[in-house]
């Protein structure tokens, strides 16, 4: 019997109370996310459960109990309280996948701050938007990826201290840099939990648009009633599972589903931090006896490559859920997950804004390949016309829009109210996203609405792209678009017009290609340059992204009567 149970009973007459009444949380109590992930867990008697399996990408483990948890996240809490860090101040954490990275997390949110995770491969540009927006206090990273905050710090007169994590007792510190290690440290065993309420802000998470810099979705410690629910009800998490999230913490899936959603109900967690491969992940899988698995579209396209022979050398018969986010999951990946594991992967549909999955295929409910799923429980869903008025048709595409409300919803885009204003059209959240729903009530993703490039699950601003080829010396202007592809869904394909006296050629186009993968990340990187004399533009001088996209994929151009140069 799955958690859920009938889906649609619970769809019925829900309430959110439900949620905060299973965490034991009353309306009068102090809140906060960090506490719930660790000391209550303990204070249930579960102290000596293990919370993390650790993998290093050396096949080195490290395992760590709820009550390590605690222990490690005080001692980071009282370390930034030391330094004068004050609550609702932004610490960052730039780390690879290191249990350090998973102590800090929760020990920011414990001292008050407001955590704000970067993505380890993020290079300088793409670190100082972040920082800089922001207004970073302190940052917590690795020895490995001191280099890249060295760089910058002087742009940075905001920033107090950078902890650096490692045992070493000869690492040499420079001005405003202290070097940590949790375990070491004496252990702090009380530590004075910041009693937050529902809209204490708790993480500020970075996510891309088609324009402008990166946007920070800002969170709220009430939003684990939602990571909470969904993680018991979509992922279906059970006290004996052992429950694996492939996403790097430096997105959301990786902080509301690698970290809050599956601590909140006290389950033990596997962490690898190494990258894709199929003989590692299968032996993950077979070593560790996972039972439920969270990943995404492009790992299972890159497992479909790798066939089904290669399954038959590991013994997966731990597994029992599967579950999947960030892109289009196809109705063949379904399928071929069916037959292969004897499990379907189950779409789940959310947002860096939504905080926690808003659509979902649910354990127990039948899931149509190919279908994101229905709206979670408390929440209400639909597809808006242009003019922002529900479609009452089924099969008919419009913008995914949802009813404000849920507790997991950002409550503001960080410096930038504007932005935040314009996603609320008659009442309802645009998601941005344009799906369909049939008469049964299951939603079908149609596209993104915006030129927002999705590869591999991660979205990359064509703006910033943009921006940053602007500083290459060679680089007169450019555009940039996804270009379909077979297995991450898109990959960045730019056009650039060079400036007179610069000449193409296969090295100018690998320098463009490094020069962005160094300043922003390797995401970010073009796979392909496509180099042209001038770009097409509207009149007042847009670059028509919409026309070379079209092209791109031989789709109908559609109007062009604003074009400039035709
Ligand atoms: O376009 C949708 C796509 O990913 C976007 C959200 O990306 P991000 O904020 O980085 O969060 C990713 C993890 C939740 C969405 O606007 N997306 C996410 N899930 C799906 C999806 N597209 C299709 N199907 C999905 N299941």
């Amino acid at each position: 019997m799955s958690n859920i149970g009938s889906y649609e009973e619970k769809y019925k007459g829900f309430d959110w109370s439900f949620a905060r009444k299973e965490l034991g949380c009353k309306d009068s109590t102090p809140l906060n996310i960090g506490f719930y992930c660790s000391d209550r867990i303990c204070q249930q008697g579960k102290g000596g459960k293990i919370a993390m399996i650790w993998e290093g990408y050396k096949g080195e483990v490290e395992k760590f109990t709820f009550d390590d948890l605690r222990i490690y996240s005080n001692n980071y809490a009282h370390l930034l309280k030391s330094f004068g860090i004050k609550e609702r101040e932004r610490v960052f954490i730039f780390m690879e996948r290191v249990p350090d990275l998973y102590f800090s997390f929760l020990g920011i949110l414990k001292m008050g701050g407001i955590v704000a995770p970067l993505f380890s491969a993020f290079g300088e540009e793409s670190l100082l938007t972040r920082l800089e927006d922001g207004n970073a206090s302190a940052i917590i990273t690795i020895p490995k990826l001191i280099k890249k905050i060295r760089r910058i710090k002087d742009q940075l007169p905001q920033l107090k201290k950078i902890i650096i994590v490692t045992d070493d007792e000869n690492f040499k510190s420079e001005e405003k840099e202290t070097s940590f290690s949790a375990k070491k440290a004496k252990r702090v065993e009380k530590f004075d939990i910041f009693p937050g309420t529902f809209e204490t802000p708790s993480v500020l998470h970075y996510t891309s648009g088609t324009t402008g810099k990166p946007k920070g979705a800002l969170h709220v410690h009430s939003s684990i009633f939602a990571q909470y629910l969904t993680t018991k009800w979509c992922l279906d998490l059970k006290p004996d599972d052992i429950y694996w999230c492939t996403a790097d913490p430096g997105w959301v899936t990786g902080t509301s589903y690698g970290i809050i959603g599956p601590w909140s109900l006290g389950i033990t967690q596997v962490v690898l931090d190494s990258g894709f491969q199929v003989g590692k992940w299968y032996n993950l899988i077979q070593k560790h006896r996972i039972t439920v698995w969270y990943s995404a579209p492009t790992a299972i396209r890159l497992l479909m490559k790798e066939g089904e022979e290669i399954v038959k050398k590991y013994d997966l018969s731990s597994l029992r859920h599967l579950c999947s986010v960030g892109e289009p999951l196809n109705a063949e990946a379904v399928t071929w997950s069916k037959k292969v594991y004897g499990l379907p992967f189950h779409d789940t549909y959310w947002q860096t804004e939504t905080g926690a999955i808003v659509i979902s295929n649910y354990p127990g409910m039948e899931v149509r390949p190919g279908s994101m799923g229905k709206p979670f429980p408390g929440i209400v869903a639909t597809v808006l016309d242009s003019s922002y008025n529900p479609i009452n048709k089924t099969g008919s595409a419009g913008l995914i829009a949802l009813k404000p409300g849920w507790p997991s919803m950002f409550r503001n885009y960080w410096n930038n109210p504007a932005t935040y204003d314009s996603k609320f059209k008659n009442g309802w959240y645009i998601t941005g996203d344009r799906a369909s729903i049939d008469k049964n009530g299951y939603f079908w993703f149609v596209g993104r609405d915006d030129d927002v490039i999705n590869t591999a699950g991660h979205l990359v601003s064509p703006f910033e792209v943009e921006s940053a080829l602007l500083e290459h010396p060679a680089v007169a202007e450019s555009a940039a678009i996804g270009k379909p592809d077979p297995i991450n869904l898109e990959v960045v394909k730019v056009f650039v017009a060079l400036k007179s006296g610069f000449e193409k050629s296969d090295d100018l186009e690998l320098e463009i290609m490094n020069f962005i993968r160094k300043r922003l990340s390797p995401l970010a990187m073009p796979q392909e340059i496509e180099f042209v004399d001038s770009l097409p533009k509207t009149r007042s001088g847009k670059i028509m992204r919409r026309l070379l996209r079209a092209q791109e994929r031989g789709e109908p151009i559609g109007d062009l009567s604003t074009l400039e140069n035709d």
